[in-house]
């Protein structure tokens, strides 16, 4: 029978050697929406299939093209989240979130799936960290959401991203736009796609971001929706560029963001990088203040944004930035001999419950092996027990890096004391901060 080797095109395995820069992105996410006053929603990986297309749009290429989805054994459709907004929603009105103080602050960290091209920074499984907020109309709130990107990209040190905003506006305002977009594409018919066709008539908008290269090109020409903003989204629009001015926070307005995704109204943003080729967004994002009450809700503002953890490790990568890696393995404990093993399993064991990272062989290796292996874990110390150690109740405690010896009692208060002075020394933790 074949082997079954290969993961689905558009996949990507995250290995042991390689899973601290996820765990320590996830942590520094974290960290950064605990200080904006977040905390976690967890939302199903599926959902049902009518979520989406009410929330993400029914002429979107996502909802169109992209979606997982499937007939359960019940019958019911359901559907791989392609993002993590409608779920995160979908949440908040089934538990009555909305009954809570205002705003009520979530943050995710989810897998997404959308069955896409696969490229570099186009996978069919990827991973967003997202933060959405419920509840405030105010300009300020656009600006820290952004403000909030702009800090985890500093912590990191990634430079030159450009942040592009724009103002998409609202239902009411939108009405205007629709027509301009529908007047100018309808010269191009002939020459749109067939999904542009069917566009056209259902939200003229959803051409501004066809993938079809001659689409695209026809809609570099195509009217802007700043042009056509309401007082109020206009007004909104500027506030907001006044908390980014205030906080120096820089940006370029750039009229052609539109996003893909139906919900969106007023503020719209994008981090962009330069450095990752084509599939550039490494975080999108902005206002969706009709979504809670297109799913059926009272109405309750909303924005938030999501960002692509494979393309921030690729700008990382581009960047040379480097992520910390974990502390290796602190001590490794050879024997010689049965009685010895089991001291040297033992004594493990006792240094775990302490917090110690510690190793023994659970193999079966004779102690030249144990010790080739312990040299490419890196161990920071090591030490053998044998015959002679046992009796003695004491043995040689090596550090790896300095090639220094020192005896060290076996007596574990003892033994646990004096070690932990010694990494105390040597400060291997991964650091907090960059
Ligand atoms: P989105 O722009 O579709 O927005 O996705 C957000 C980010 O997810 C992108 O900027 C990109 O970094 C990453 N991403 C999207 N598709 C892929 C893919 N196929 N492969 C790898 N990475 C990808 C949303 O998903 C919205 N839910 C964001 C949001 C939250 N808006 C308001 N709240």
């Amino acid at each position: 029978m074949a082997l079954i080797v290969k993961k689905p095109r558009g996949t990507e395995d995250v290995l042991p050697r390689d899973s601290y820069r996820w765990q320590f992105l996830e942590e520094l996410f974290r960290q950064e929406a605990r200080a904006f006053g977040y905390r976690e929603i967890r939302t199903p990986v599926f959902e049902h299939t009518n979520l989406f297309e009410r929330g993400v749009g029914d002429t979107t290429d996502v909802v169109q093209k992209e979606m997982y989805t499937f007939d359960t054994k019940g019958g019911d459709s359901v559907t791989l989240r392609p993002e993590g907004t409608a779920g995160a929603a979908r949440a908040v009105l089934e538990h009555g979130l909305f009954n809570d103080p205002l705003p009520i602050k979530a943050y995710y960290l989810v897998s997404c799936y959308r069955y896409e091209k696969p490229q570099a920074g186009r996978l069919r499984e990827f991973h967003q960290f997202g933060m959405e907020c419920y509840g405030t109309k105010h300009p300020a709130a656009d600006a820290e959401m952004i403000a909030a990107v702009k800090s985890i990209f500093d912590r990191l040190g990634v430079r030159g991203l450009k942040l592009e905003i724009n103002s998409i506006g609202c239902k009411a305002c939108r009405d205007d736009y629709h027509r301009a977009l529908h007047d100018y594409f309808d010269q191009y018919r002939d020459e749109l796609c067939d999904d542009c066709k069917e566009r056209l008539e259902r939200n003229p908008m959803r051409l501004l971001d066809c993938k079809n290269d001659h689409d695209h090109e026809i809609a570099a020409s195509a009217p802007t929706v700043l042009e056509y903003l309401c007082d109020e989204c206009r007004e909104h629009f500027e506030q907001v560029q006044h908390y980014l001015d205030a906080a120096g926070i820089r940006y370029t307005v750039n009229p052609r963001i539109v996003r893909g995704l139906d919900y969106y109204s007023k503020t719209v943003f994008e981090f962009i990088s330069d450095d990752i080729g084509a599939q550039s967004t490494v975080c999108g994002g902005g206002r969706y203040d009709a979504l809670i009450e297109d799913l059926g809700g009272n109405p309750l503002p909303a924005l938030g944004f999501a960002l692509g953890i494979e393309r921030l490790l690729l700008t990382l990568d581009a960047q040379r930035i480097e992520i910390p890696a974990p502390a290796p393995c602190e001590l490794y404990i050879g024997a010689m001999g049965d009685e010895a093993s089991r001291r040297a399993f033992a004594l493990c064991m006792q240094l775990r419950q302490a917090g110690i990272c510690a190793e023994c062989d659970v193999v079966g290796r004779g102690l030249r092996a144990q010790m080739k292996y312990a040299d490419k874990l890196h161990a920071r110390y090591c030490m053998v027990l044998g015959d002679n150690e046992l009796a003695q109740r004491s043995a040689k405690l090596k550090n790896m890096l300095t090639g220094e010896q020192e005896e060290i009692s076996l007596d574990f208060d003892a033994f646990l004391s004096r070690f932990a002075a010694l990494s105390a020394a040597e400060n291997y933790t991964i650091p907090e901060e960059m």
